[in-house]
This record gives C-alpha cells, sequence and structure tokens, in this order.
C-alpha cells in the first residue's frame, strides 16, 4: 500500500543538517557534510522538484486532481516528483532508464508512479540523438499540453533558483560564512549553479568545484559531460565552476566504505563521489572549511553495493542497522526496509 503523505510535507523540504566528518578532518582543514537524505522524499532534488511545482501551480499550469507530470529521471528527481505530486494530488510518469536500481524504481511504483523505462544509461542522456528518455517524455506530453506537465529539470531555471534561495543561504548560515570550499556531484547542474552562485555573491572567494562521473559510471544520479552534452539549465552558469573532478567508481567506492568504516554512515554512490573528491581537495590545502554535498542515503543501493563487492550482504546489513543520521522518510517502502 502506498502511503500517500499529507499536503504540508513540502513545508519539510530543506533545513537539512550540515555535520562534520570528524574522522576526516585535521586541526586546520575541516570537512563537512550536508545531509541531503534528510528531505522529507530522500535527497536532494526534493529541492528543485518542489520549487518547479510550486512554479508551475503559480503560473497556473498545474491544475490539482487534473494535471499528470511527466520528466525523465535517473530516480531521485522521480522520487521527489511523485512524492510531492502525491502528497498535492497529481499523477506522476516517470521516464527512467532501466539500468537504475530496482528499490529505486520500487520506491517510485510505491509513490504510485508510472514507469516508462528506457535503455538510456543510468542518467538520462542530454543531447540530440542520444536523449531518448527526454525525447520520450517530450512525445508523450507535447500532444496533450491540457493534461501533461514536464517540468524539464534540464532546461527549468527554477531548478537553479531552489539551490540559490535553499540549499546556498542554508551552507552560508550552517558555517557562519566561513566556507572556503564547496563540492558538489553534477546531473542537471542545478545544485552546483544555484548553491555556488549564492555562496559567491557573499564571498567571491569561496572555490566552487564540480564533480562529474567517470565514463561509463555506476554513480546514480551524476553524469559523464562527454558522454552526455551539458544540460541548457548548466550552461547558462558555467561559468561559476571553478574547477572540475572525475570520480571514478572504485574511488567513490572506496568513500562509501569508508565511511561505514570510520563515521558509521551509509551512504549513496555520488556521496562517495563527494567524499572521495573532498580528501583530494582537503589533502592540498593548509587551511579550509571544505563542504560536501550528500545527496542521498545507501539504502535505495543494497543490491549495487553486494552485487560491486563494495560490503558483503552482511556488512551492508549491519551497516544498515547501525548507521548514524538516517532519516525518517515521508512514505513507506513496501519492498524496502521502511513500514
Ligand atoms: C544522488 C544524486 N547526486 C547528485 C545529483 C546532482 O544534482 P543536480 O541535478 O542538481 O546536478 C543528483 C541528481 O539527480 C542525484 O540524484
Amino acid at each position: 500500500m502506498t502511503a500517500v503523505a499529507r499536503p504540508d510535507v513540502v513545508e519539510q523540504i530543506g533545513h537539512t543538517p550540515l555535520i562534520e566528518l570528524r574522522s576526516f578532518s585535521t586541526k586546520n582543514v575541516k570537512l563537512y557534510a550536508k545531509l541531503e537524505w534528510h528531505n522529507p522524499f530522500g535527497s536532494v532534488k526534493d529541492r528543485a522538484a518542489y520549487w518547479m511545482i510550486k512554479h508551475a501551480e503559480r503560473k497556473g499550469i498545474l491544475k490539482r486532481d487534473k494535471s499528470i507530470i511527466i520528466e525523465p529521471s535517473s530516480g531521485n528527481t522521480g522520487i521527489a516528483l511523485a512524492g510531492i505530486a502525491a502528497a498535492l494530488g497529481y499523477k506522476v510518469e516517470i521516464v527512467i532508464p532501466e539500468k537504475v536500481s530496482e528499490e529505486t524504481k520500487n520506491i517510485l511504483r510505491d509513490l504510485g508512479a508510472t514507469l516508462h523505462e528506457t535503455s538510456d544509461d543510468l542518467c538520462p542522456r542530454v543531447g540530440a540523438g542520444t536523449d531518448q528518455s527526454i525525447a520520450l517524455a517530450k512525445a508523450i506530453s507535447k500532444p496533450r499540453p491540457d493534461i501533461y506537465y514536464m517540468p524539464n529539470q534540464y532546461d527549468n531555471d527554477t531548478n537553479f533558483l531552489s539551490h540559490y534561495e535553499s540549499t546556498g543561504p542554508e551552507i552560508w548560515k550552517q558555517t557562519n560564512g566561513t566556507i572556503t570550499h564547496f563540492l558538489t556531484g553534477c546531473g542537471t547542474g542545478g545544485t552546483i549553479t544555484g548553491t555556488a552562485t549564492f555562496l559567491k555573491e557573499k564571498n567571491k572567494n569561496v572555490r566552487a568545484i564540480a564533480i562529474q562521473a567517470q565514463k561509463n559510471h555506476l554513480l546514480q544520479g551524476l553524469r559523464n559531460f562527454e558522454e552526455s552534452a551539458i544540460p541548457e539549465l548548466f550552461k547558462r552558469r558555467l561559468g561559476v565552476v571553478d574547477e572540475w573532478m572525475t570520480a571514478t567508481n572504485k574511488d567513490s567506492f572506496e568513500a562509501v566504505r569508508q565511511l561505514v568504516e570510520k563515521e558509521t554512515m551509509l551512504v549513496g554512490p555520488s556521496s562517495g563521489s563527494v567524499m572521495a573528491s573532498m580528501l583530494k581537495v582537503a589533502h592540498n590545502l593548509d587551511h579550509g572549511i571544505i563542504v560536501g554535498i550528500f545527496a542521498d542515503d545507501g539504502r535505495k543501493f543494497g543490491s549495487l553495493y553486494i552485487r560491486e563487492n563494495v560490503l558483503t550482504k552482511q556488512e551492508y546489513d549491519s551497516a544498515l542497522k547501525s548507521a548514524k543520521y538516517l532519516s525518517k522518510l515521508a512514505y513507506s517502502w513496501t519492498a524496502g526496509y521502511f513500514s
């Protein structure tokens, strides 16, 4: 049975904790993680999804109990849209690459979303001729503008705005304006452009570091910008990025393991990429306050971690039981560990 959250669940979006990663910090270089899985639907994408829905409601595009929201997503935007839409009274259809984890697909089905699977990479590709998920969502929605609304997170400036208005100000406040380096993994580019633009308006010396995945990767939510074009949303503000880093599957999974062992945290693969990159940045610094976005937790990735030998089944189950900082989600997940 799907548990539909109450409409006021949207008020819980944002205001996520910032915690120090004490076992990785040194006296003069401190590492912090922004725990985005504390959003009610479990990831950083609650912010963009809510802002896009809010904006469309204000413009009169979305009508409760009538409109269908359709979106290409590698999972987290889909989960956020499905959860928020169910709470507010919209139907949702998600166009999703078939390689996305089964746990992710089960959550989406649990939230009442209809899934259209494509043979895209792990993240929907952007760029003419390769963008199967995006093209399919457009093909379904275009002939029926009276019913369908496609937020299109790859081109929708409200995605940028969600981080400019929420993630950025939260981090500035939580670090008392002392942040020196900001790192996040990139999919649409909404998180890096929105957060970094705000932080740089406060202090132009804050260094914005964008992380892309290696080619042919297993890092759900991230993309490689040679395999897939840079989304329009990102292109409009590419100048905000000071440095690019590329995360490998191997380094990211190693960091996932280290976080289990040293911080008793169970994180998703993209947080592993951010952790691995933060360690590289910290290694070359004498002083600094480094903040990384931990976009989602590891509860959707048991099957991936066991298949890829990141953790044994026993290690995963034990990490799940002892993990610190996991949050209560706004939905029940009958196929998983929640009730
Ligand atoms: C787990 C995860 N990390 C990072 C990102 C990147 O976020 P953005 O689309 O804002 O670039 C996403 C986006 O889907 C994600 O799902």
